[in-house]
């Protein structure tokens, strides 16, 4: 029954994502053609708490995810009958945001009697930075997923053969630059107005420490640079009061500054990896993989190694269903289903 030869040969894979914030579906022809592309993005909703209200976060998609797939068949041009199967995040991620789009897609699935894979959340971020590729990627690969959830290096071999290396010890990088952000009165998220800010600064005018592991292995810590950053804008008295932002001084100096110490802690790890695992190139995935600095200041590092490195565009970074139908059909046609037994996991 769970074969690859009953799959329909349209090769069309509706993917849903509901992990986080945004609720997107998409509809991508075997692994690499994509026909739409939806998003609906919950970011206004949360801006006012600075961050992501899990409790929120589920119940607006509850209220999107119908239109939001609808809107995706449209916008491809396809209906429910012409899919060759379903591809729906069920890990990792907020719980009550998975369950959203999980039952939804296994209710789908079973009125259609059509075939649902559960794809991994950080392996679709990865899988997003090989779909625009026009040549195939050297490998080994190494791969660098940076997000506003998650800082994690892979290796990877093929879209199946996905290796975790190593993982941030605490926060994420992405939600390192939300939480500065916060304190220097800039939007939510973050990422683009610290990174907007940072082009006014200089990124030498304070010395942010650097993490480096204890077992000098590659990894990653993001709350001790977050910190830093709240020591230095409390006149670096860890118990003074924090200063409202617009009493904090050379504000630009120290989003700069931040961005880079950031960005540093990322590519060290990433190129220290590449050494020990021969790899020839790099995939960078994720919301963070849309940070100028880090595309910049990584492409640079490693083609001193002669390494290539790969970003998805802007808009396959961020949260986005593409990447899980794209990684998804790879996985219905190895036959890879999942029966209604499929649950949802937060890690
Ligand atoms: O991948 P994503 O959309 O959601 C998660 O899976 O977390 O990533 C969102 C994160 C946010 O923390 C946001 O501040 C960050 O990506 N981000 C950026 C940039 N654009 C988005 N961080 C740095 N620079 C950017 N340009
Ligand atoms: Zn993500």
């Amino acid at each position: 029954m769970n074969s690859a030869a009953n799959l329909n040969d349209s090769g069309l894979v509706l993917g849903i994502e509901s992990s986080c914030d945004d609720t997107a579906a998409a509809v991508v022809e075997r692994g690499g053609r994509i026909l739409s592309s939806v998003v609906d993005s919950q970011a206004a909703i949360h801006a006012d708490w600075g961050g992501v209200v899990p409790e929120i976060a589920s119940r607006s998609h509850l209220d999107s995810i119908g239109p939001v797939v609808r809107k995706a068949l449209d916008e491809a041009g396809v209906t429910l009958g012409d899919l060759a199967g379903i591809a729906v995040t069920n890990q990792p991620g907020l719980i009550g945001s998975l369950l959203v789009g999980l039952s939804y897609a296994k209710a789908l699935a079973f009125a259609q009697n059509l075939p649902l894979v559960g794809v991994h959340h950080i392996e679709a971020h990865i899988y997003a930075a090989t779909m625009e590729l026009v040549e195939p990627l050297p490998t080994p690969a190494i791969a660098l997923v940076v997000s506003g959830g998650h800082t994690a290096l892979y290796e990877m071999r093929g879209p199946r053969k996905m290796e975790p290396i190593a993982q941030t010890l605490d926060d994420a990088a992405g939600e390192a630059f939300d939480k500065v952000a916060y304190l220097l009165g800039l939007a939510y998220p973050g990422g683009p107005s610290v990174s907007a800010l940072a082009k006014e600064g200089d990124p030498k005018a304070i010395r942010f420490p650097r993490y480096r592991a204890k077992d000098k292995k590659p990894g990653f810590s993001f709350s001790g640079l977050k910190t830093s950053v709240l020591y230095h804008i409390r006149g670096g008295d860890a118990l003074a009061p924090t200063p409202a932002p617009e009493d904090i001084p050379n504000r630009a100096d120290i989003a700069a500054s931040f961005q880079q110490a950031a960005v540093d802690n990322l590519v060290k790890p990433t190129l220290q990896a590449c050494k020990e695992r021969d790899a020839r190139s790099i995939l960078v995935g994720g919301g963070v993989a849309a940070n100028r600095c880090l595309r910049a200041c990584m492409t640079t590092e490693a083609a001193k190694l002669g390494i290539q490195v790969v970003f998805p565009s802007p808009a396959y970074c961020t949260d986005n269903a593409v990447m899980i139908a794209g990684l998804g059909w790879h996985a219905l046609a190895e036959g890879a289903w999942a029966d209604g037994n499929l649950d949802a996991s937060p890690r």
